[in-house]
């Protein structure tokens, strides 16, 4: 399921997560960011970048290069950011031949669900940074303050609404933990 959202129900997409709750967070990235590089604007790769929320504000101060599995980029989610590039590919196995001084993994890490993956994207990040570049690696959860937990939310659009329910158990015994996603939607035709 998690990956039809990204897919099929990709014209589905704006209304899980407003753009706007991104501002912060892409603020705080660069604050963080801001004090470990010297260039005037940062290349930037950000791996899974989905429709680009966080990218839609880091290119104010980032030359920024989308890519992720997923047509989500080119799909309606992603017009808003069309002027940046995008390329299709698994984080686990990218190679662009480039470095960048930046190389961003957001909440898309969490999709690395065994130890052996989450290796190959390290890896790729690696490839893909400059010497004295930087890492920057953005997991939804880490162990030490994991806690299980419910969280809702959604929002209605052009004739559209989502309503979802998101719940997180865990972690299990190798350190995974579950996230089932209820989504529901309703269209109306006039
Ligand atoms: C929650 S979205 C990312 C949202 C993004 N952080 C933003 O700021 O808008 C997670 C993305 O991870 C992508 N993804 C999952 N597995 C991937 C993989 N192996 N390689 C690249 N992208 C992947 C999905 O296609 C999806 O677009």
């Amino acid at each position: 399921m998690a990956h039809k959202i990204y897919q099929e129900l990709a014209e589905w997409y704006p209304l899980l997560t407003l753009l706007d709750d991104y501002k912060e967070e892409a603020d705080y990235y660069h604050e963080v960011l801001s004090k470990h590089t010297s260039q005037l604007r940062p290349t930037m790769l950000e791996l899974g970048s989905g429709a680009g929320y966080n990218a839609y504000f880091l290119k104010e101060w980032y030359d920024v290069i989308l890519s992720d599995l997923s047509e989500i980029c080119w799909s309606s989610a992603g017009r808003l950011i069309q002027s940046l590039e995008h390329i299709q590919g698994d984080m686990r196995e990218l190679r662009l031949n480039l470095t960048f001084d930046v190389v961003f993994i957001h909440d898309a890490i969490c999709y690395m669900q065994t130890e052996g993956d989450l290796r190959k994207a390290i890896a790729t990040a690696a490839v893909h940074c400059k010497p004295g570049g930087i890492i920057l690696i953005s997991p939804d959860y880490v162990k030490e303050i994991f806690k299980p937990h419910t969280n809702n939310g959604g929002e209605d659009g052009n004739g559209k609404a989502m309503r979802w329910l998101e719940w997180v158990t865990g972690p299990n015994a190798d350190g995974t933990y579950y996230v089932d996603f209820i989504i529901a939607l309703r269209e109306r035709s006039q």
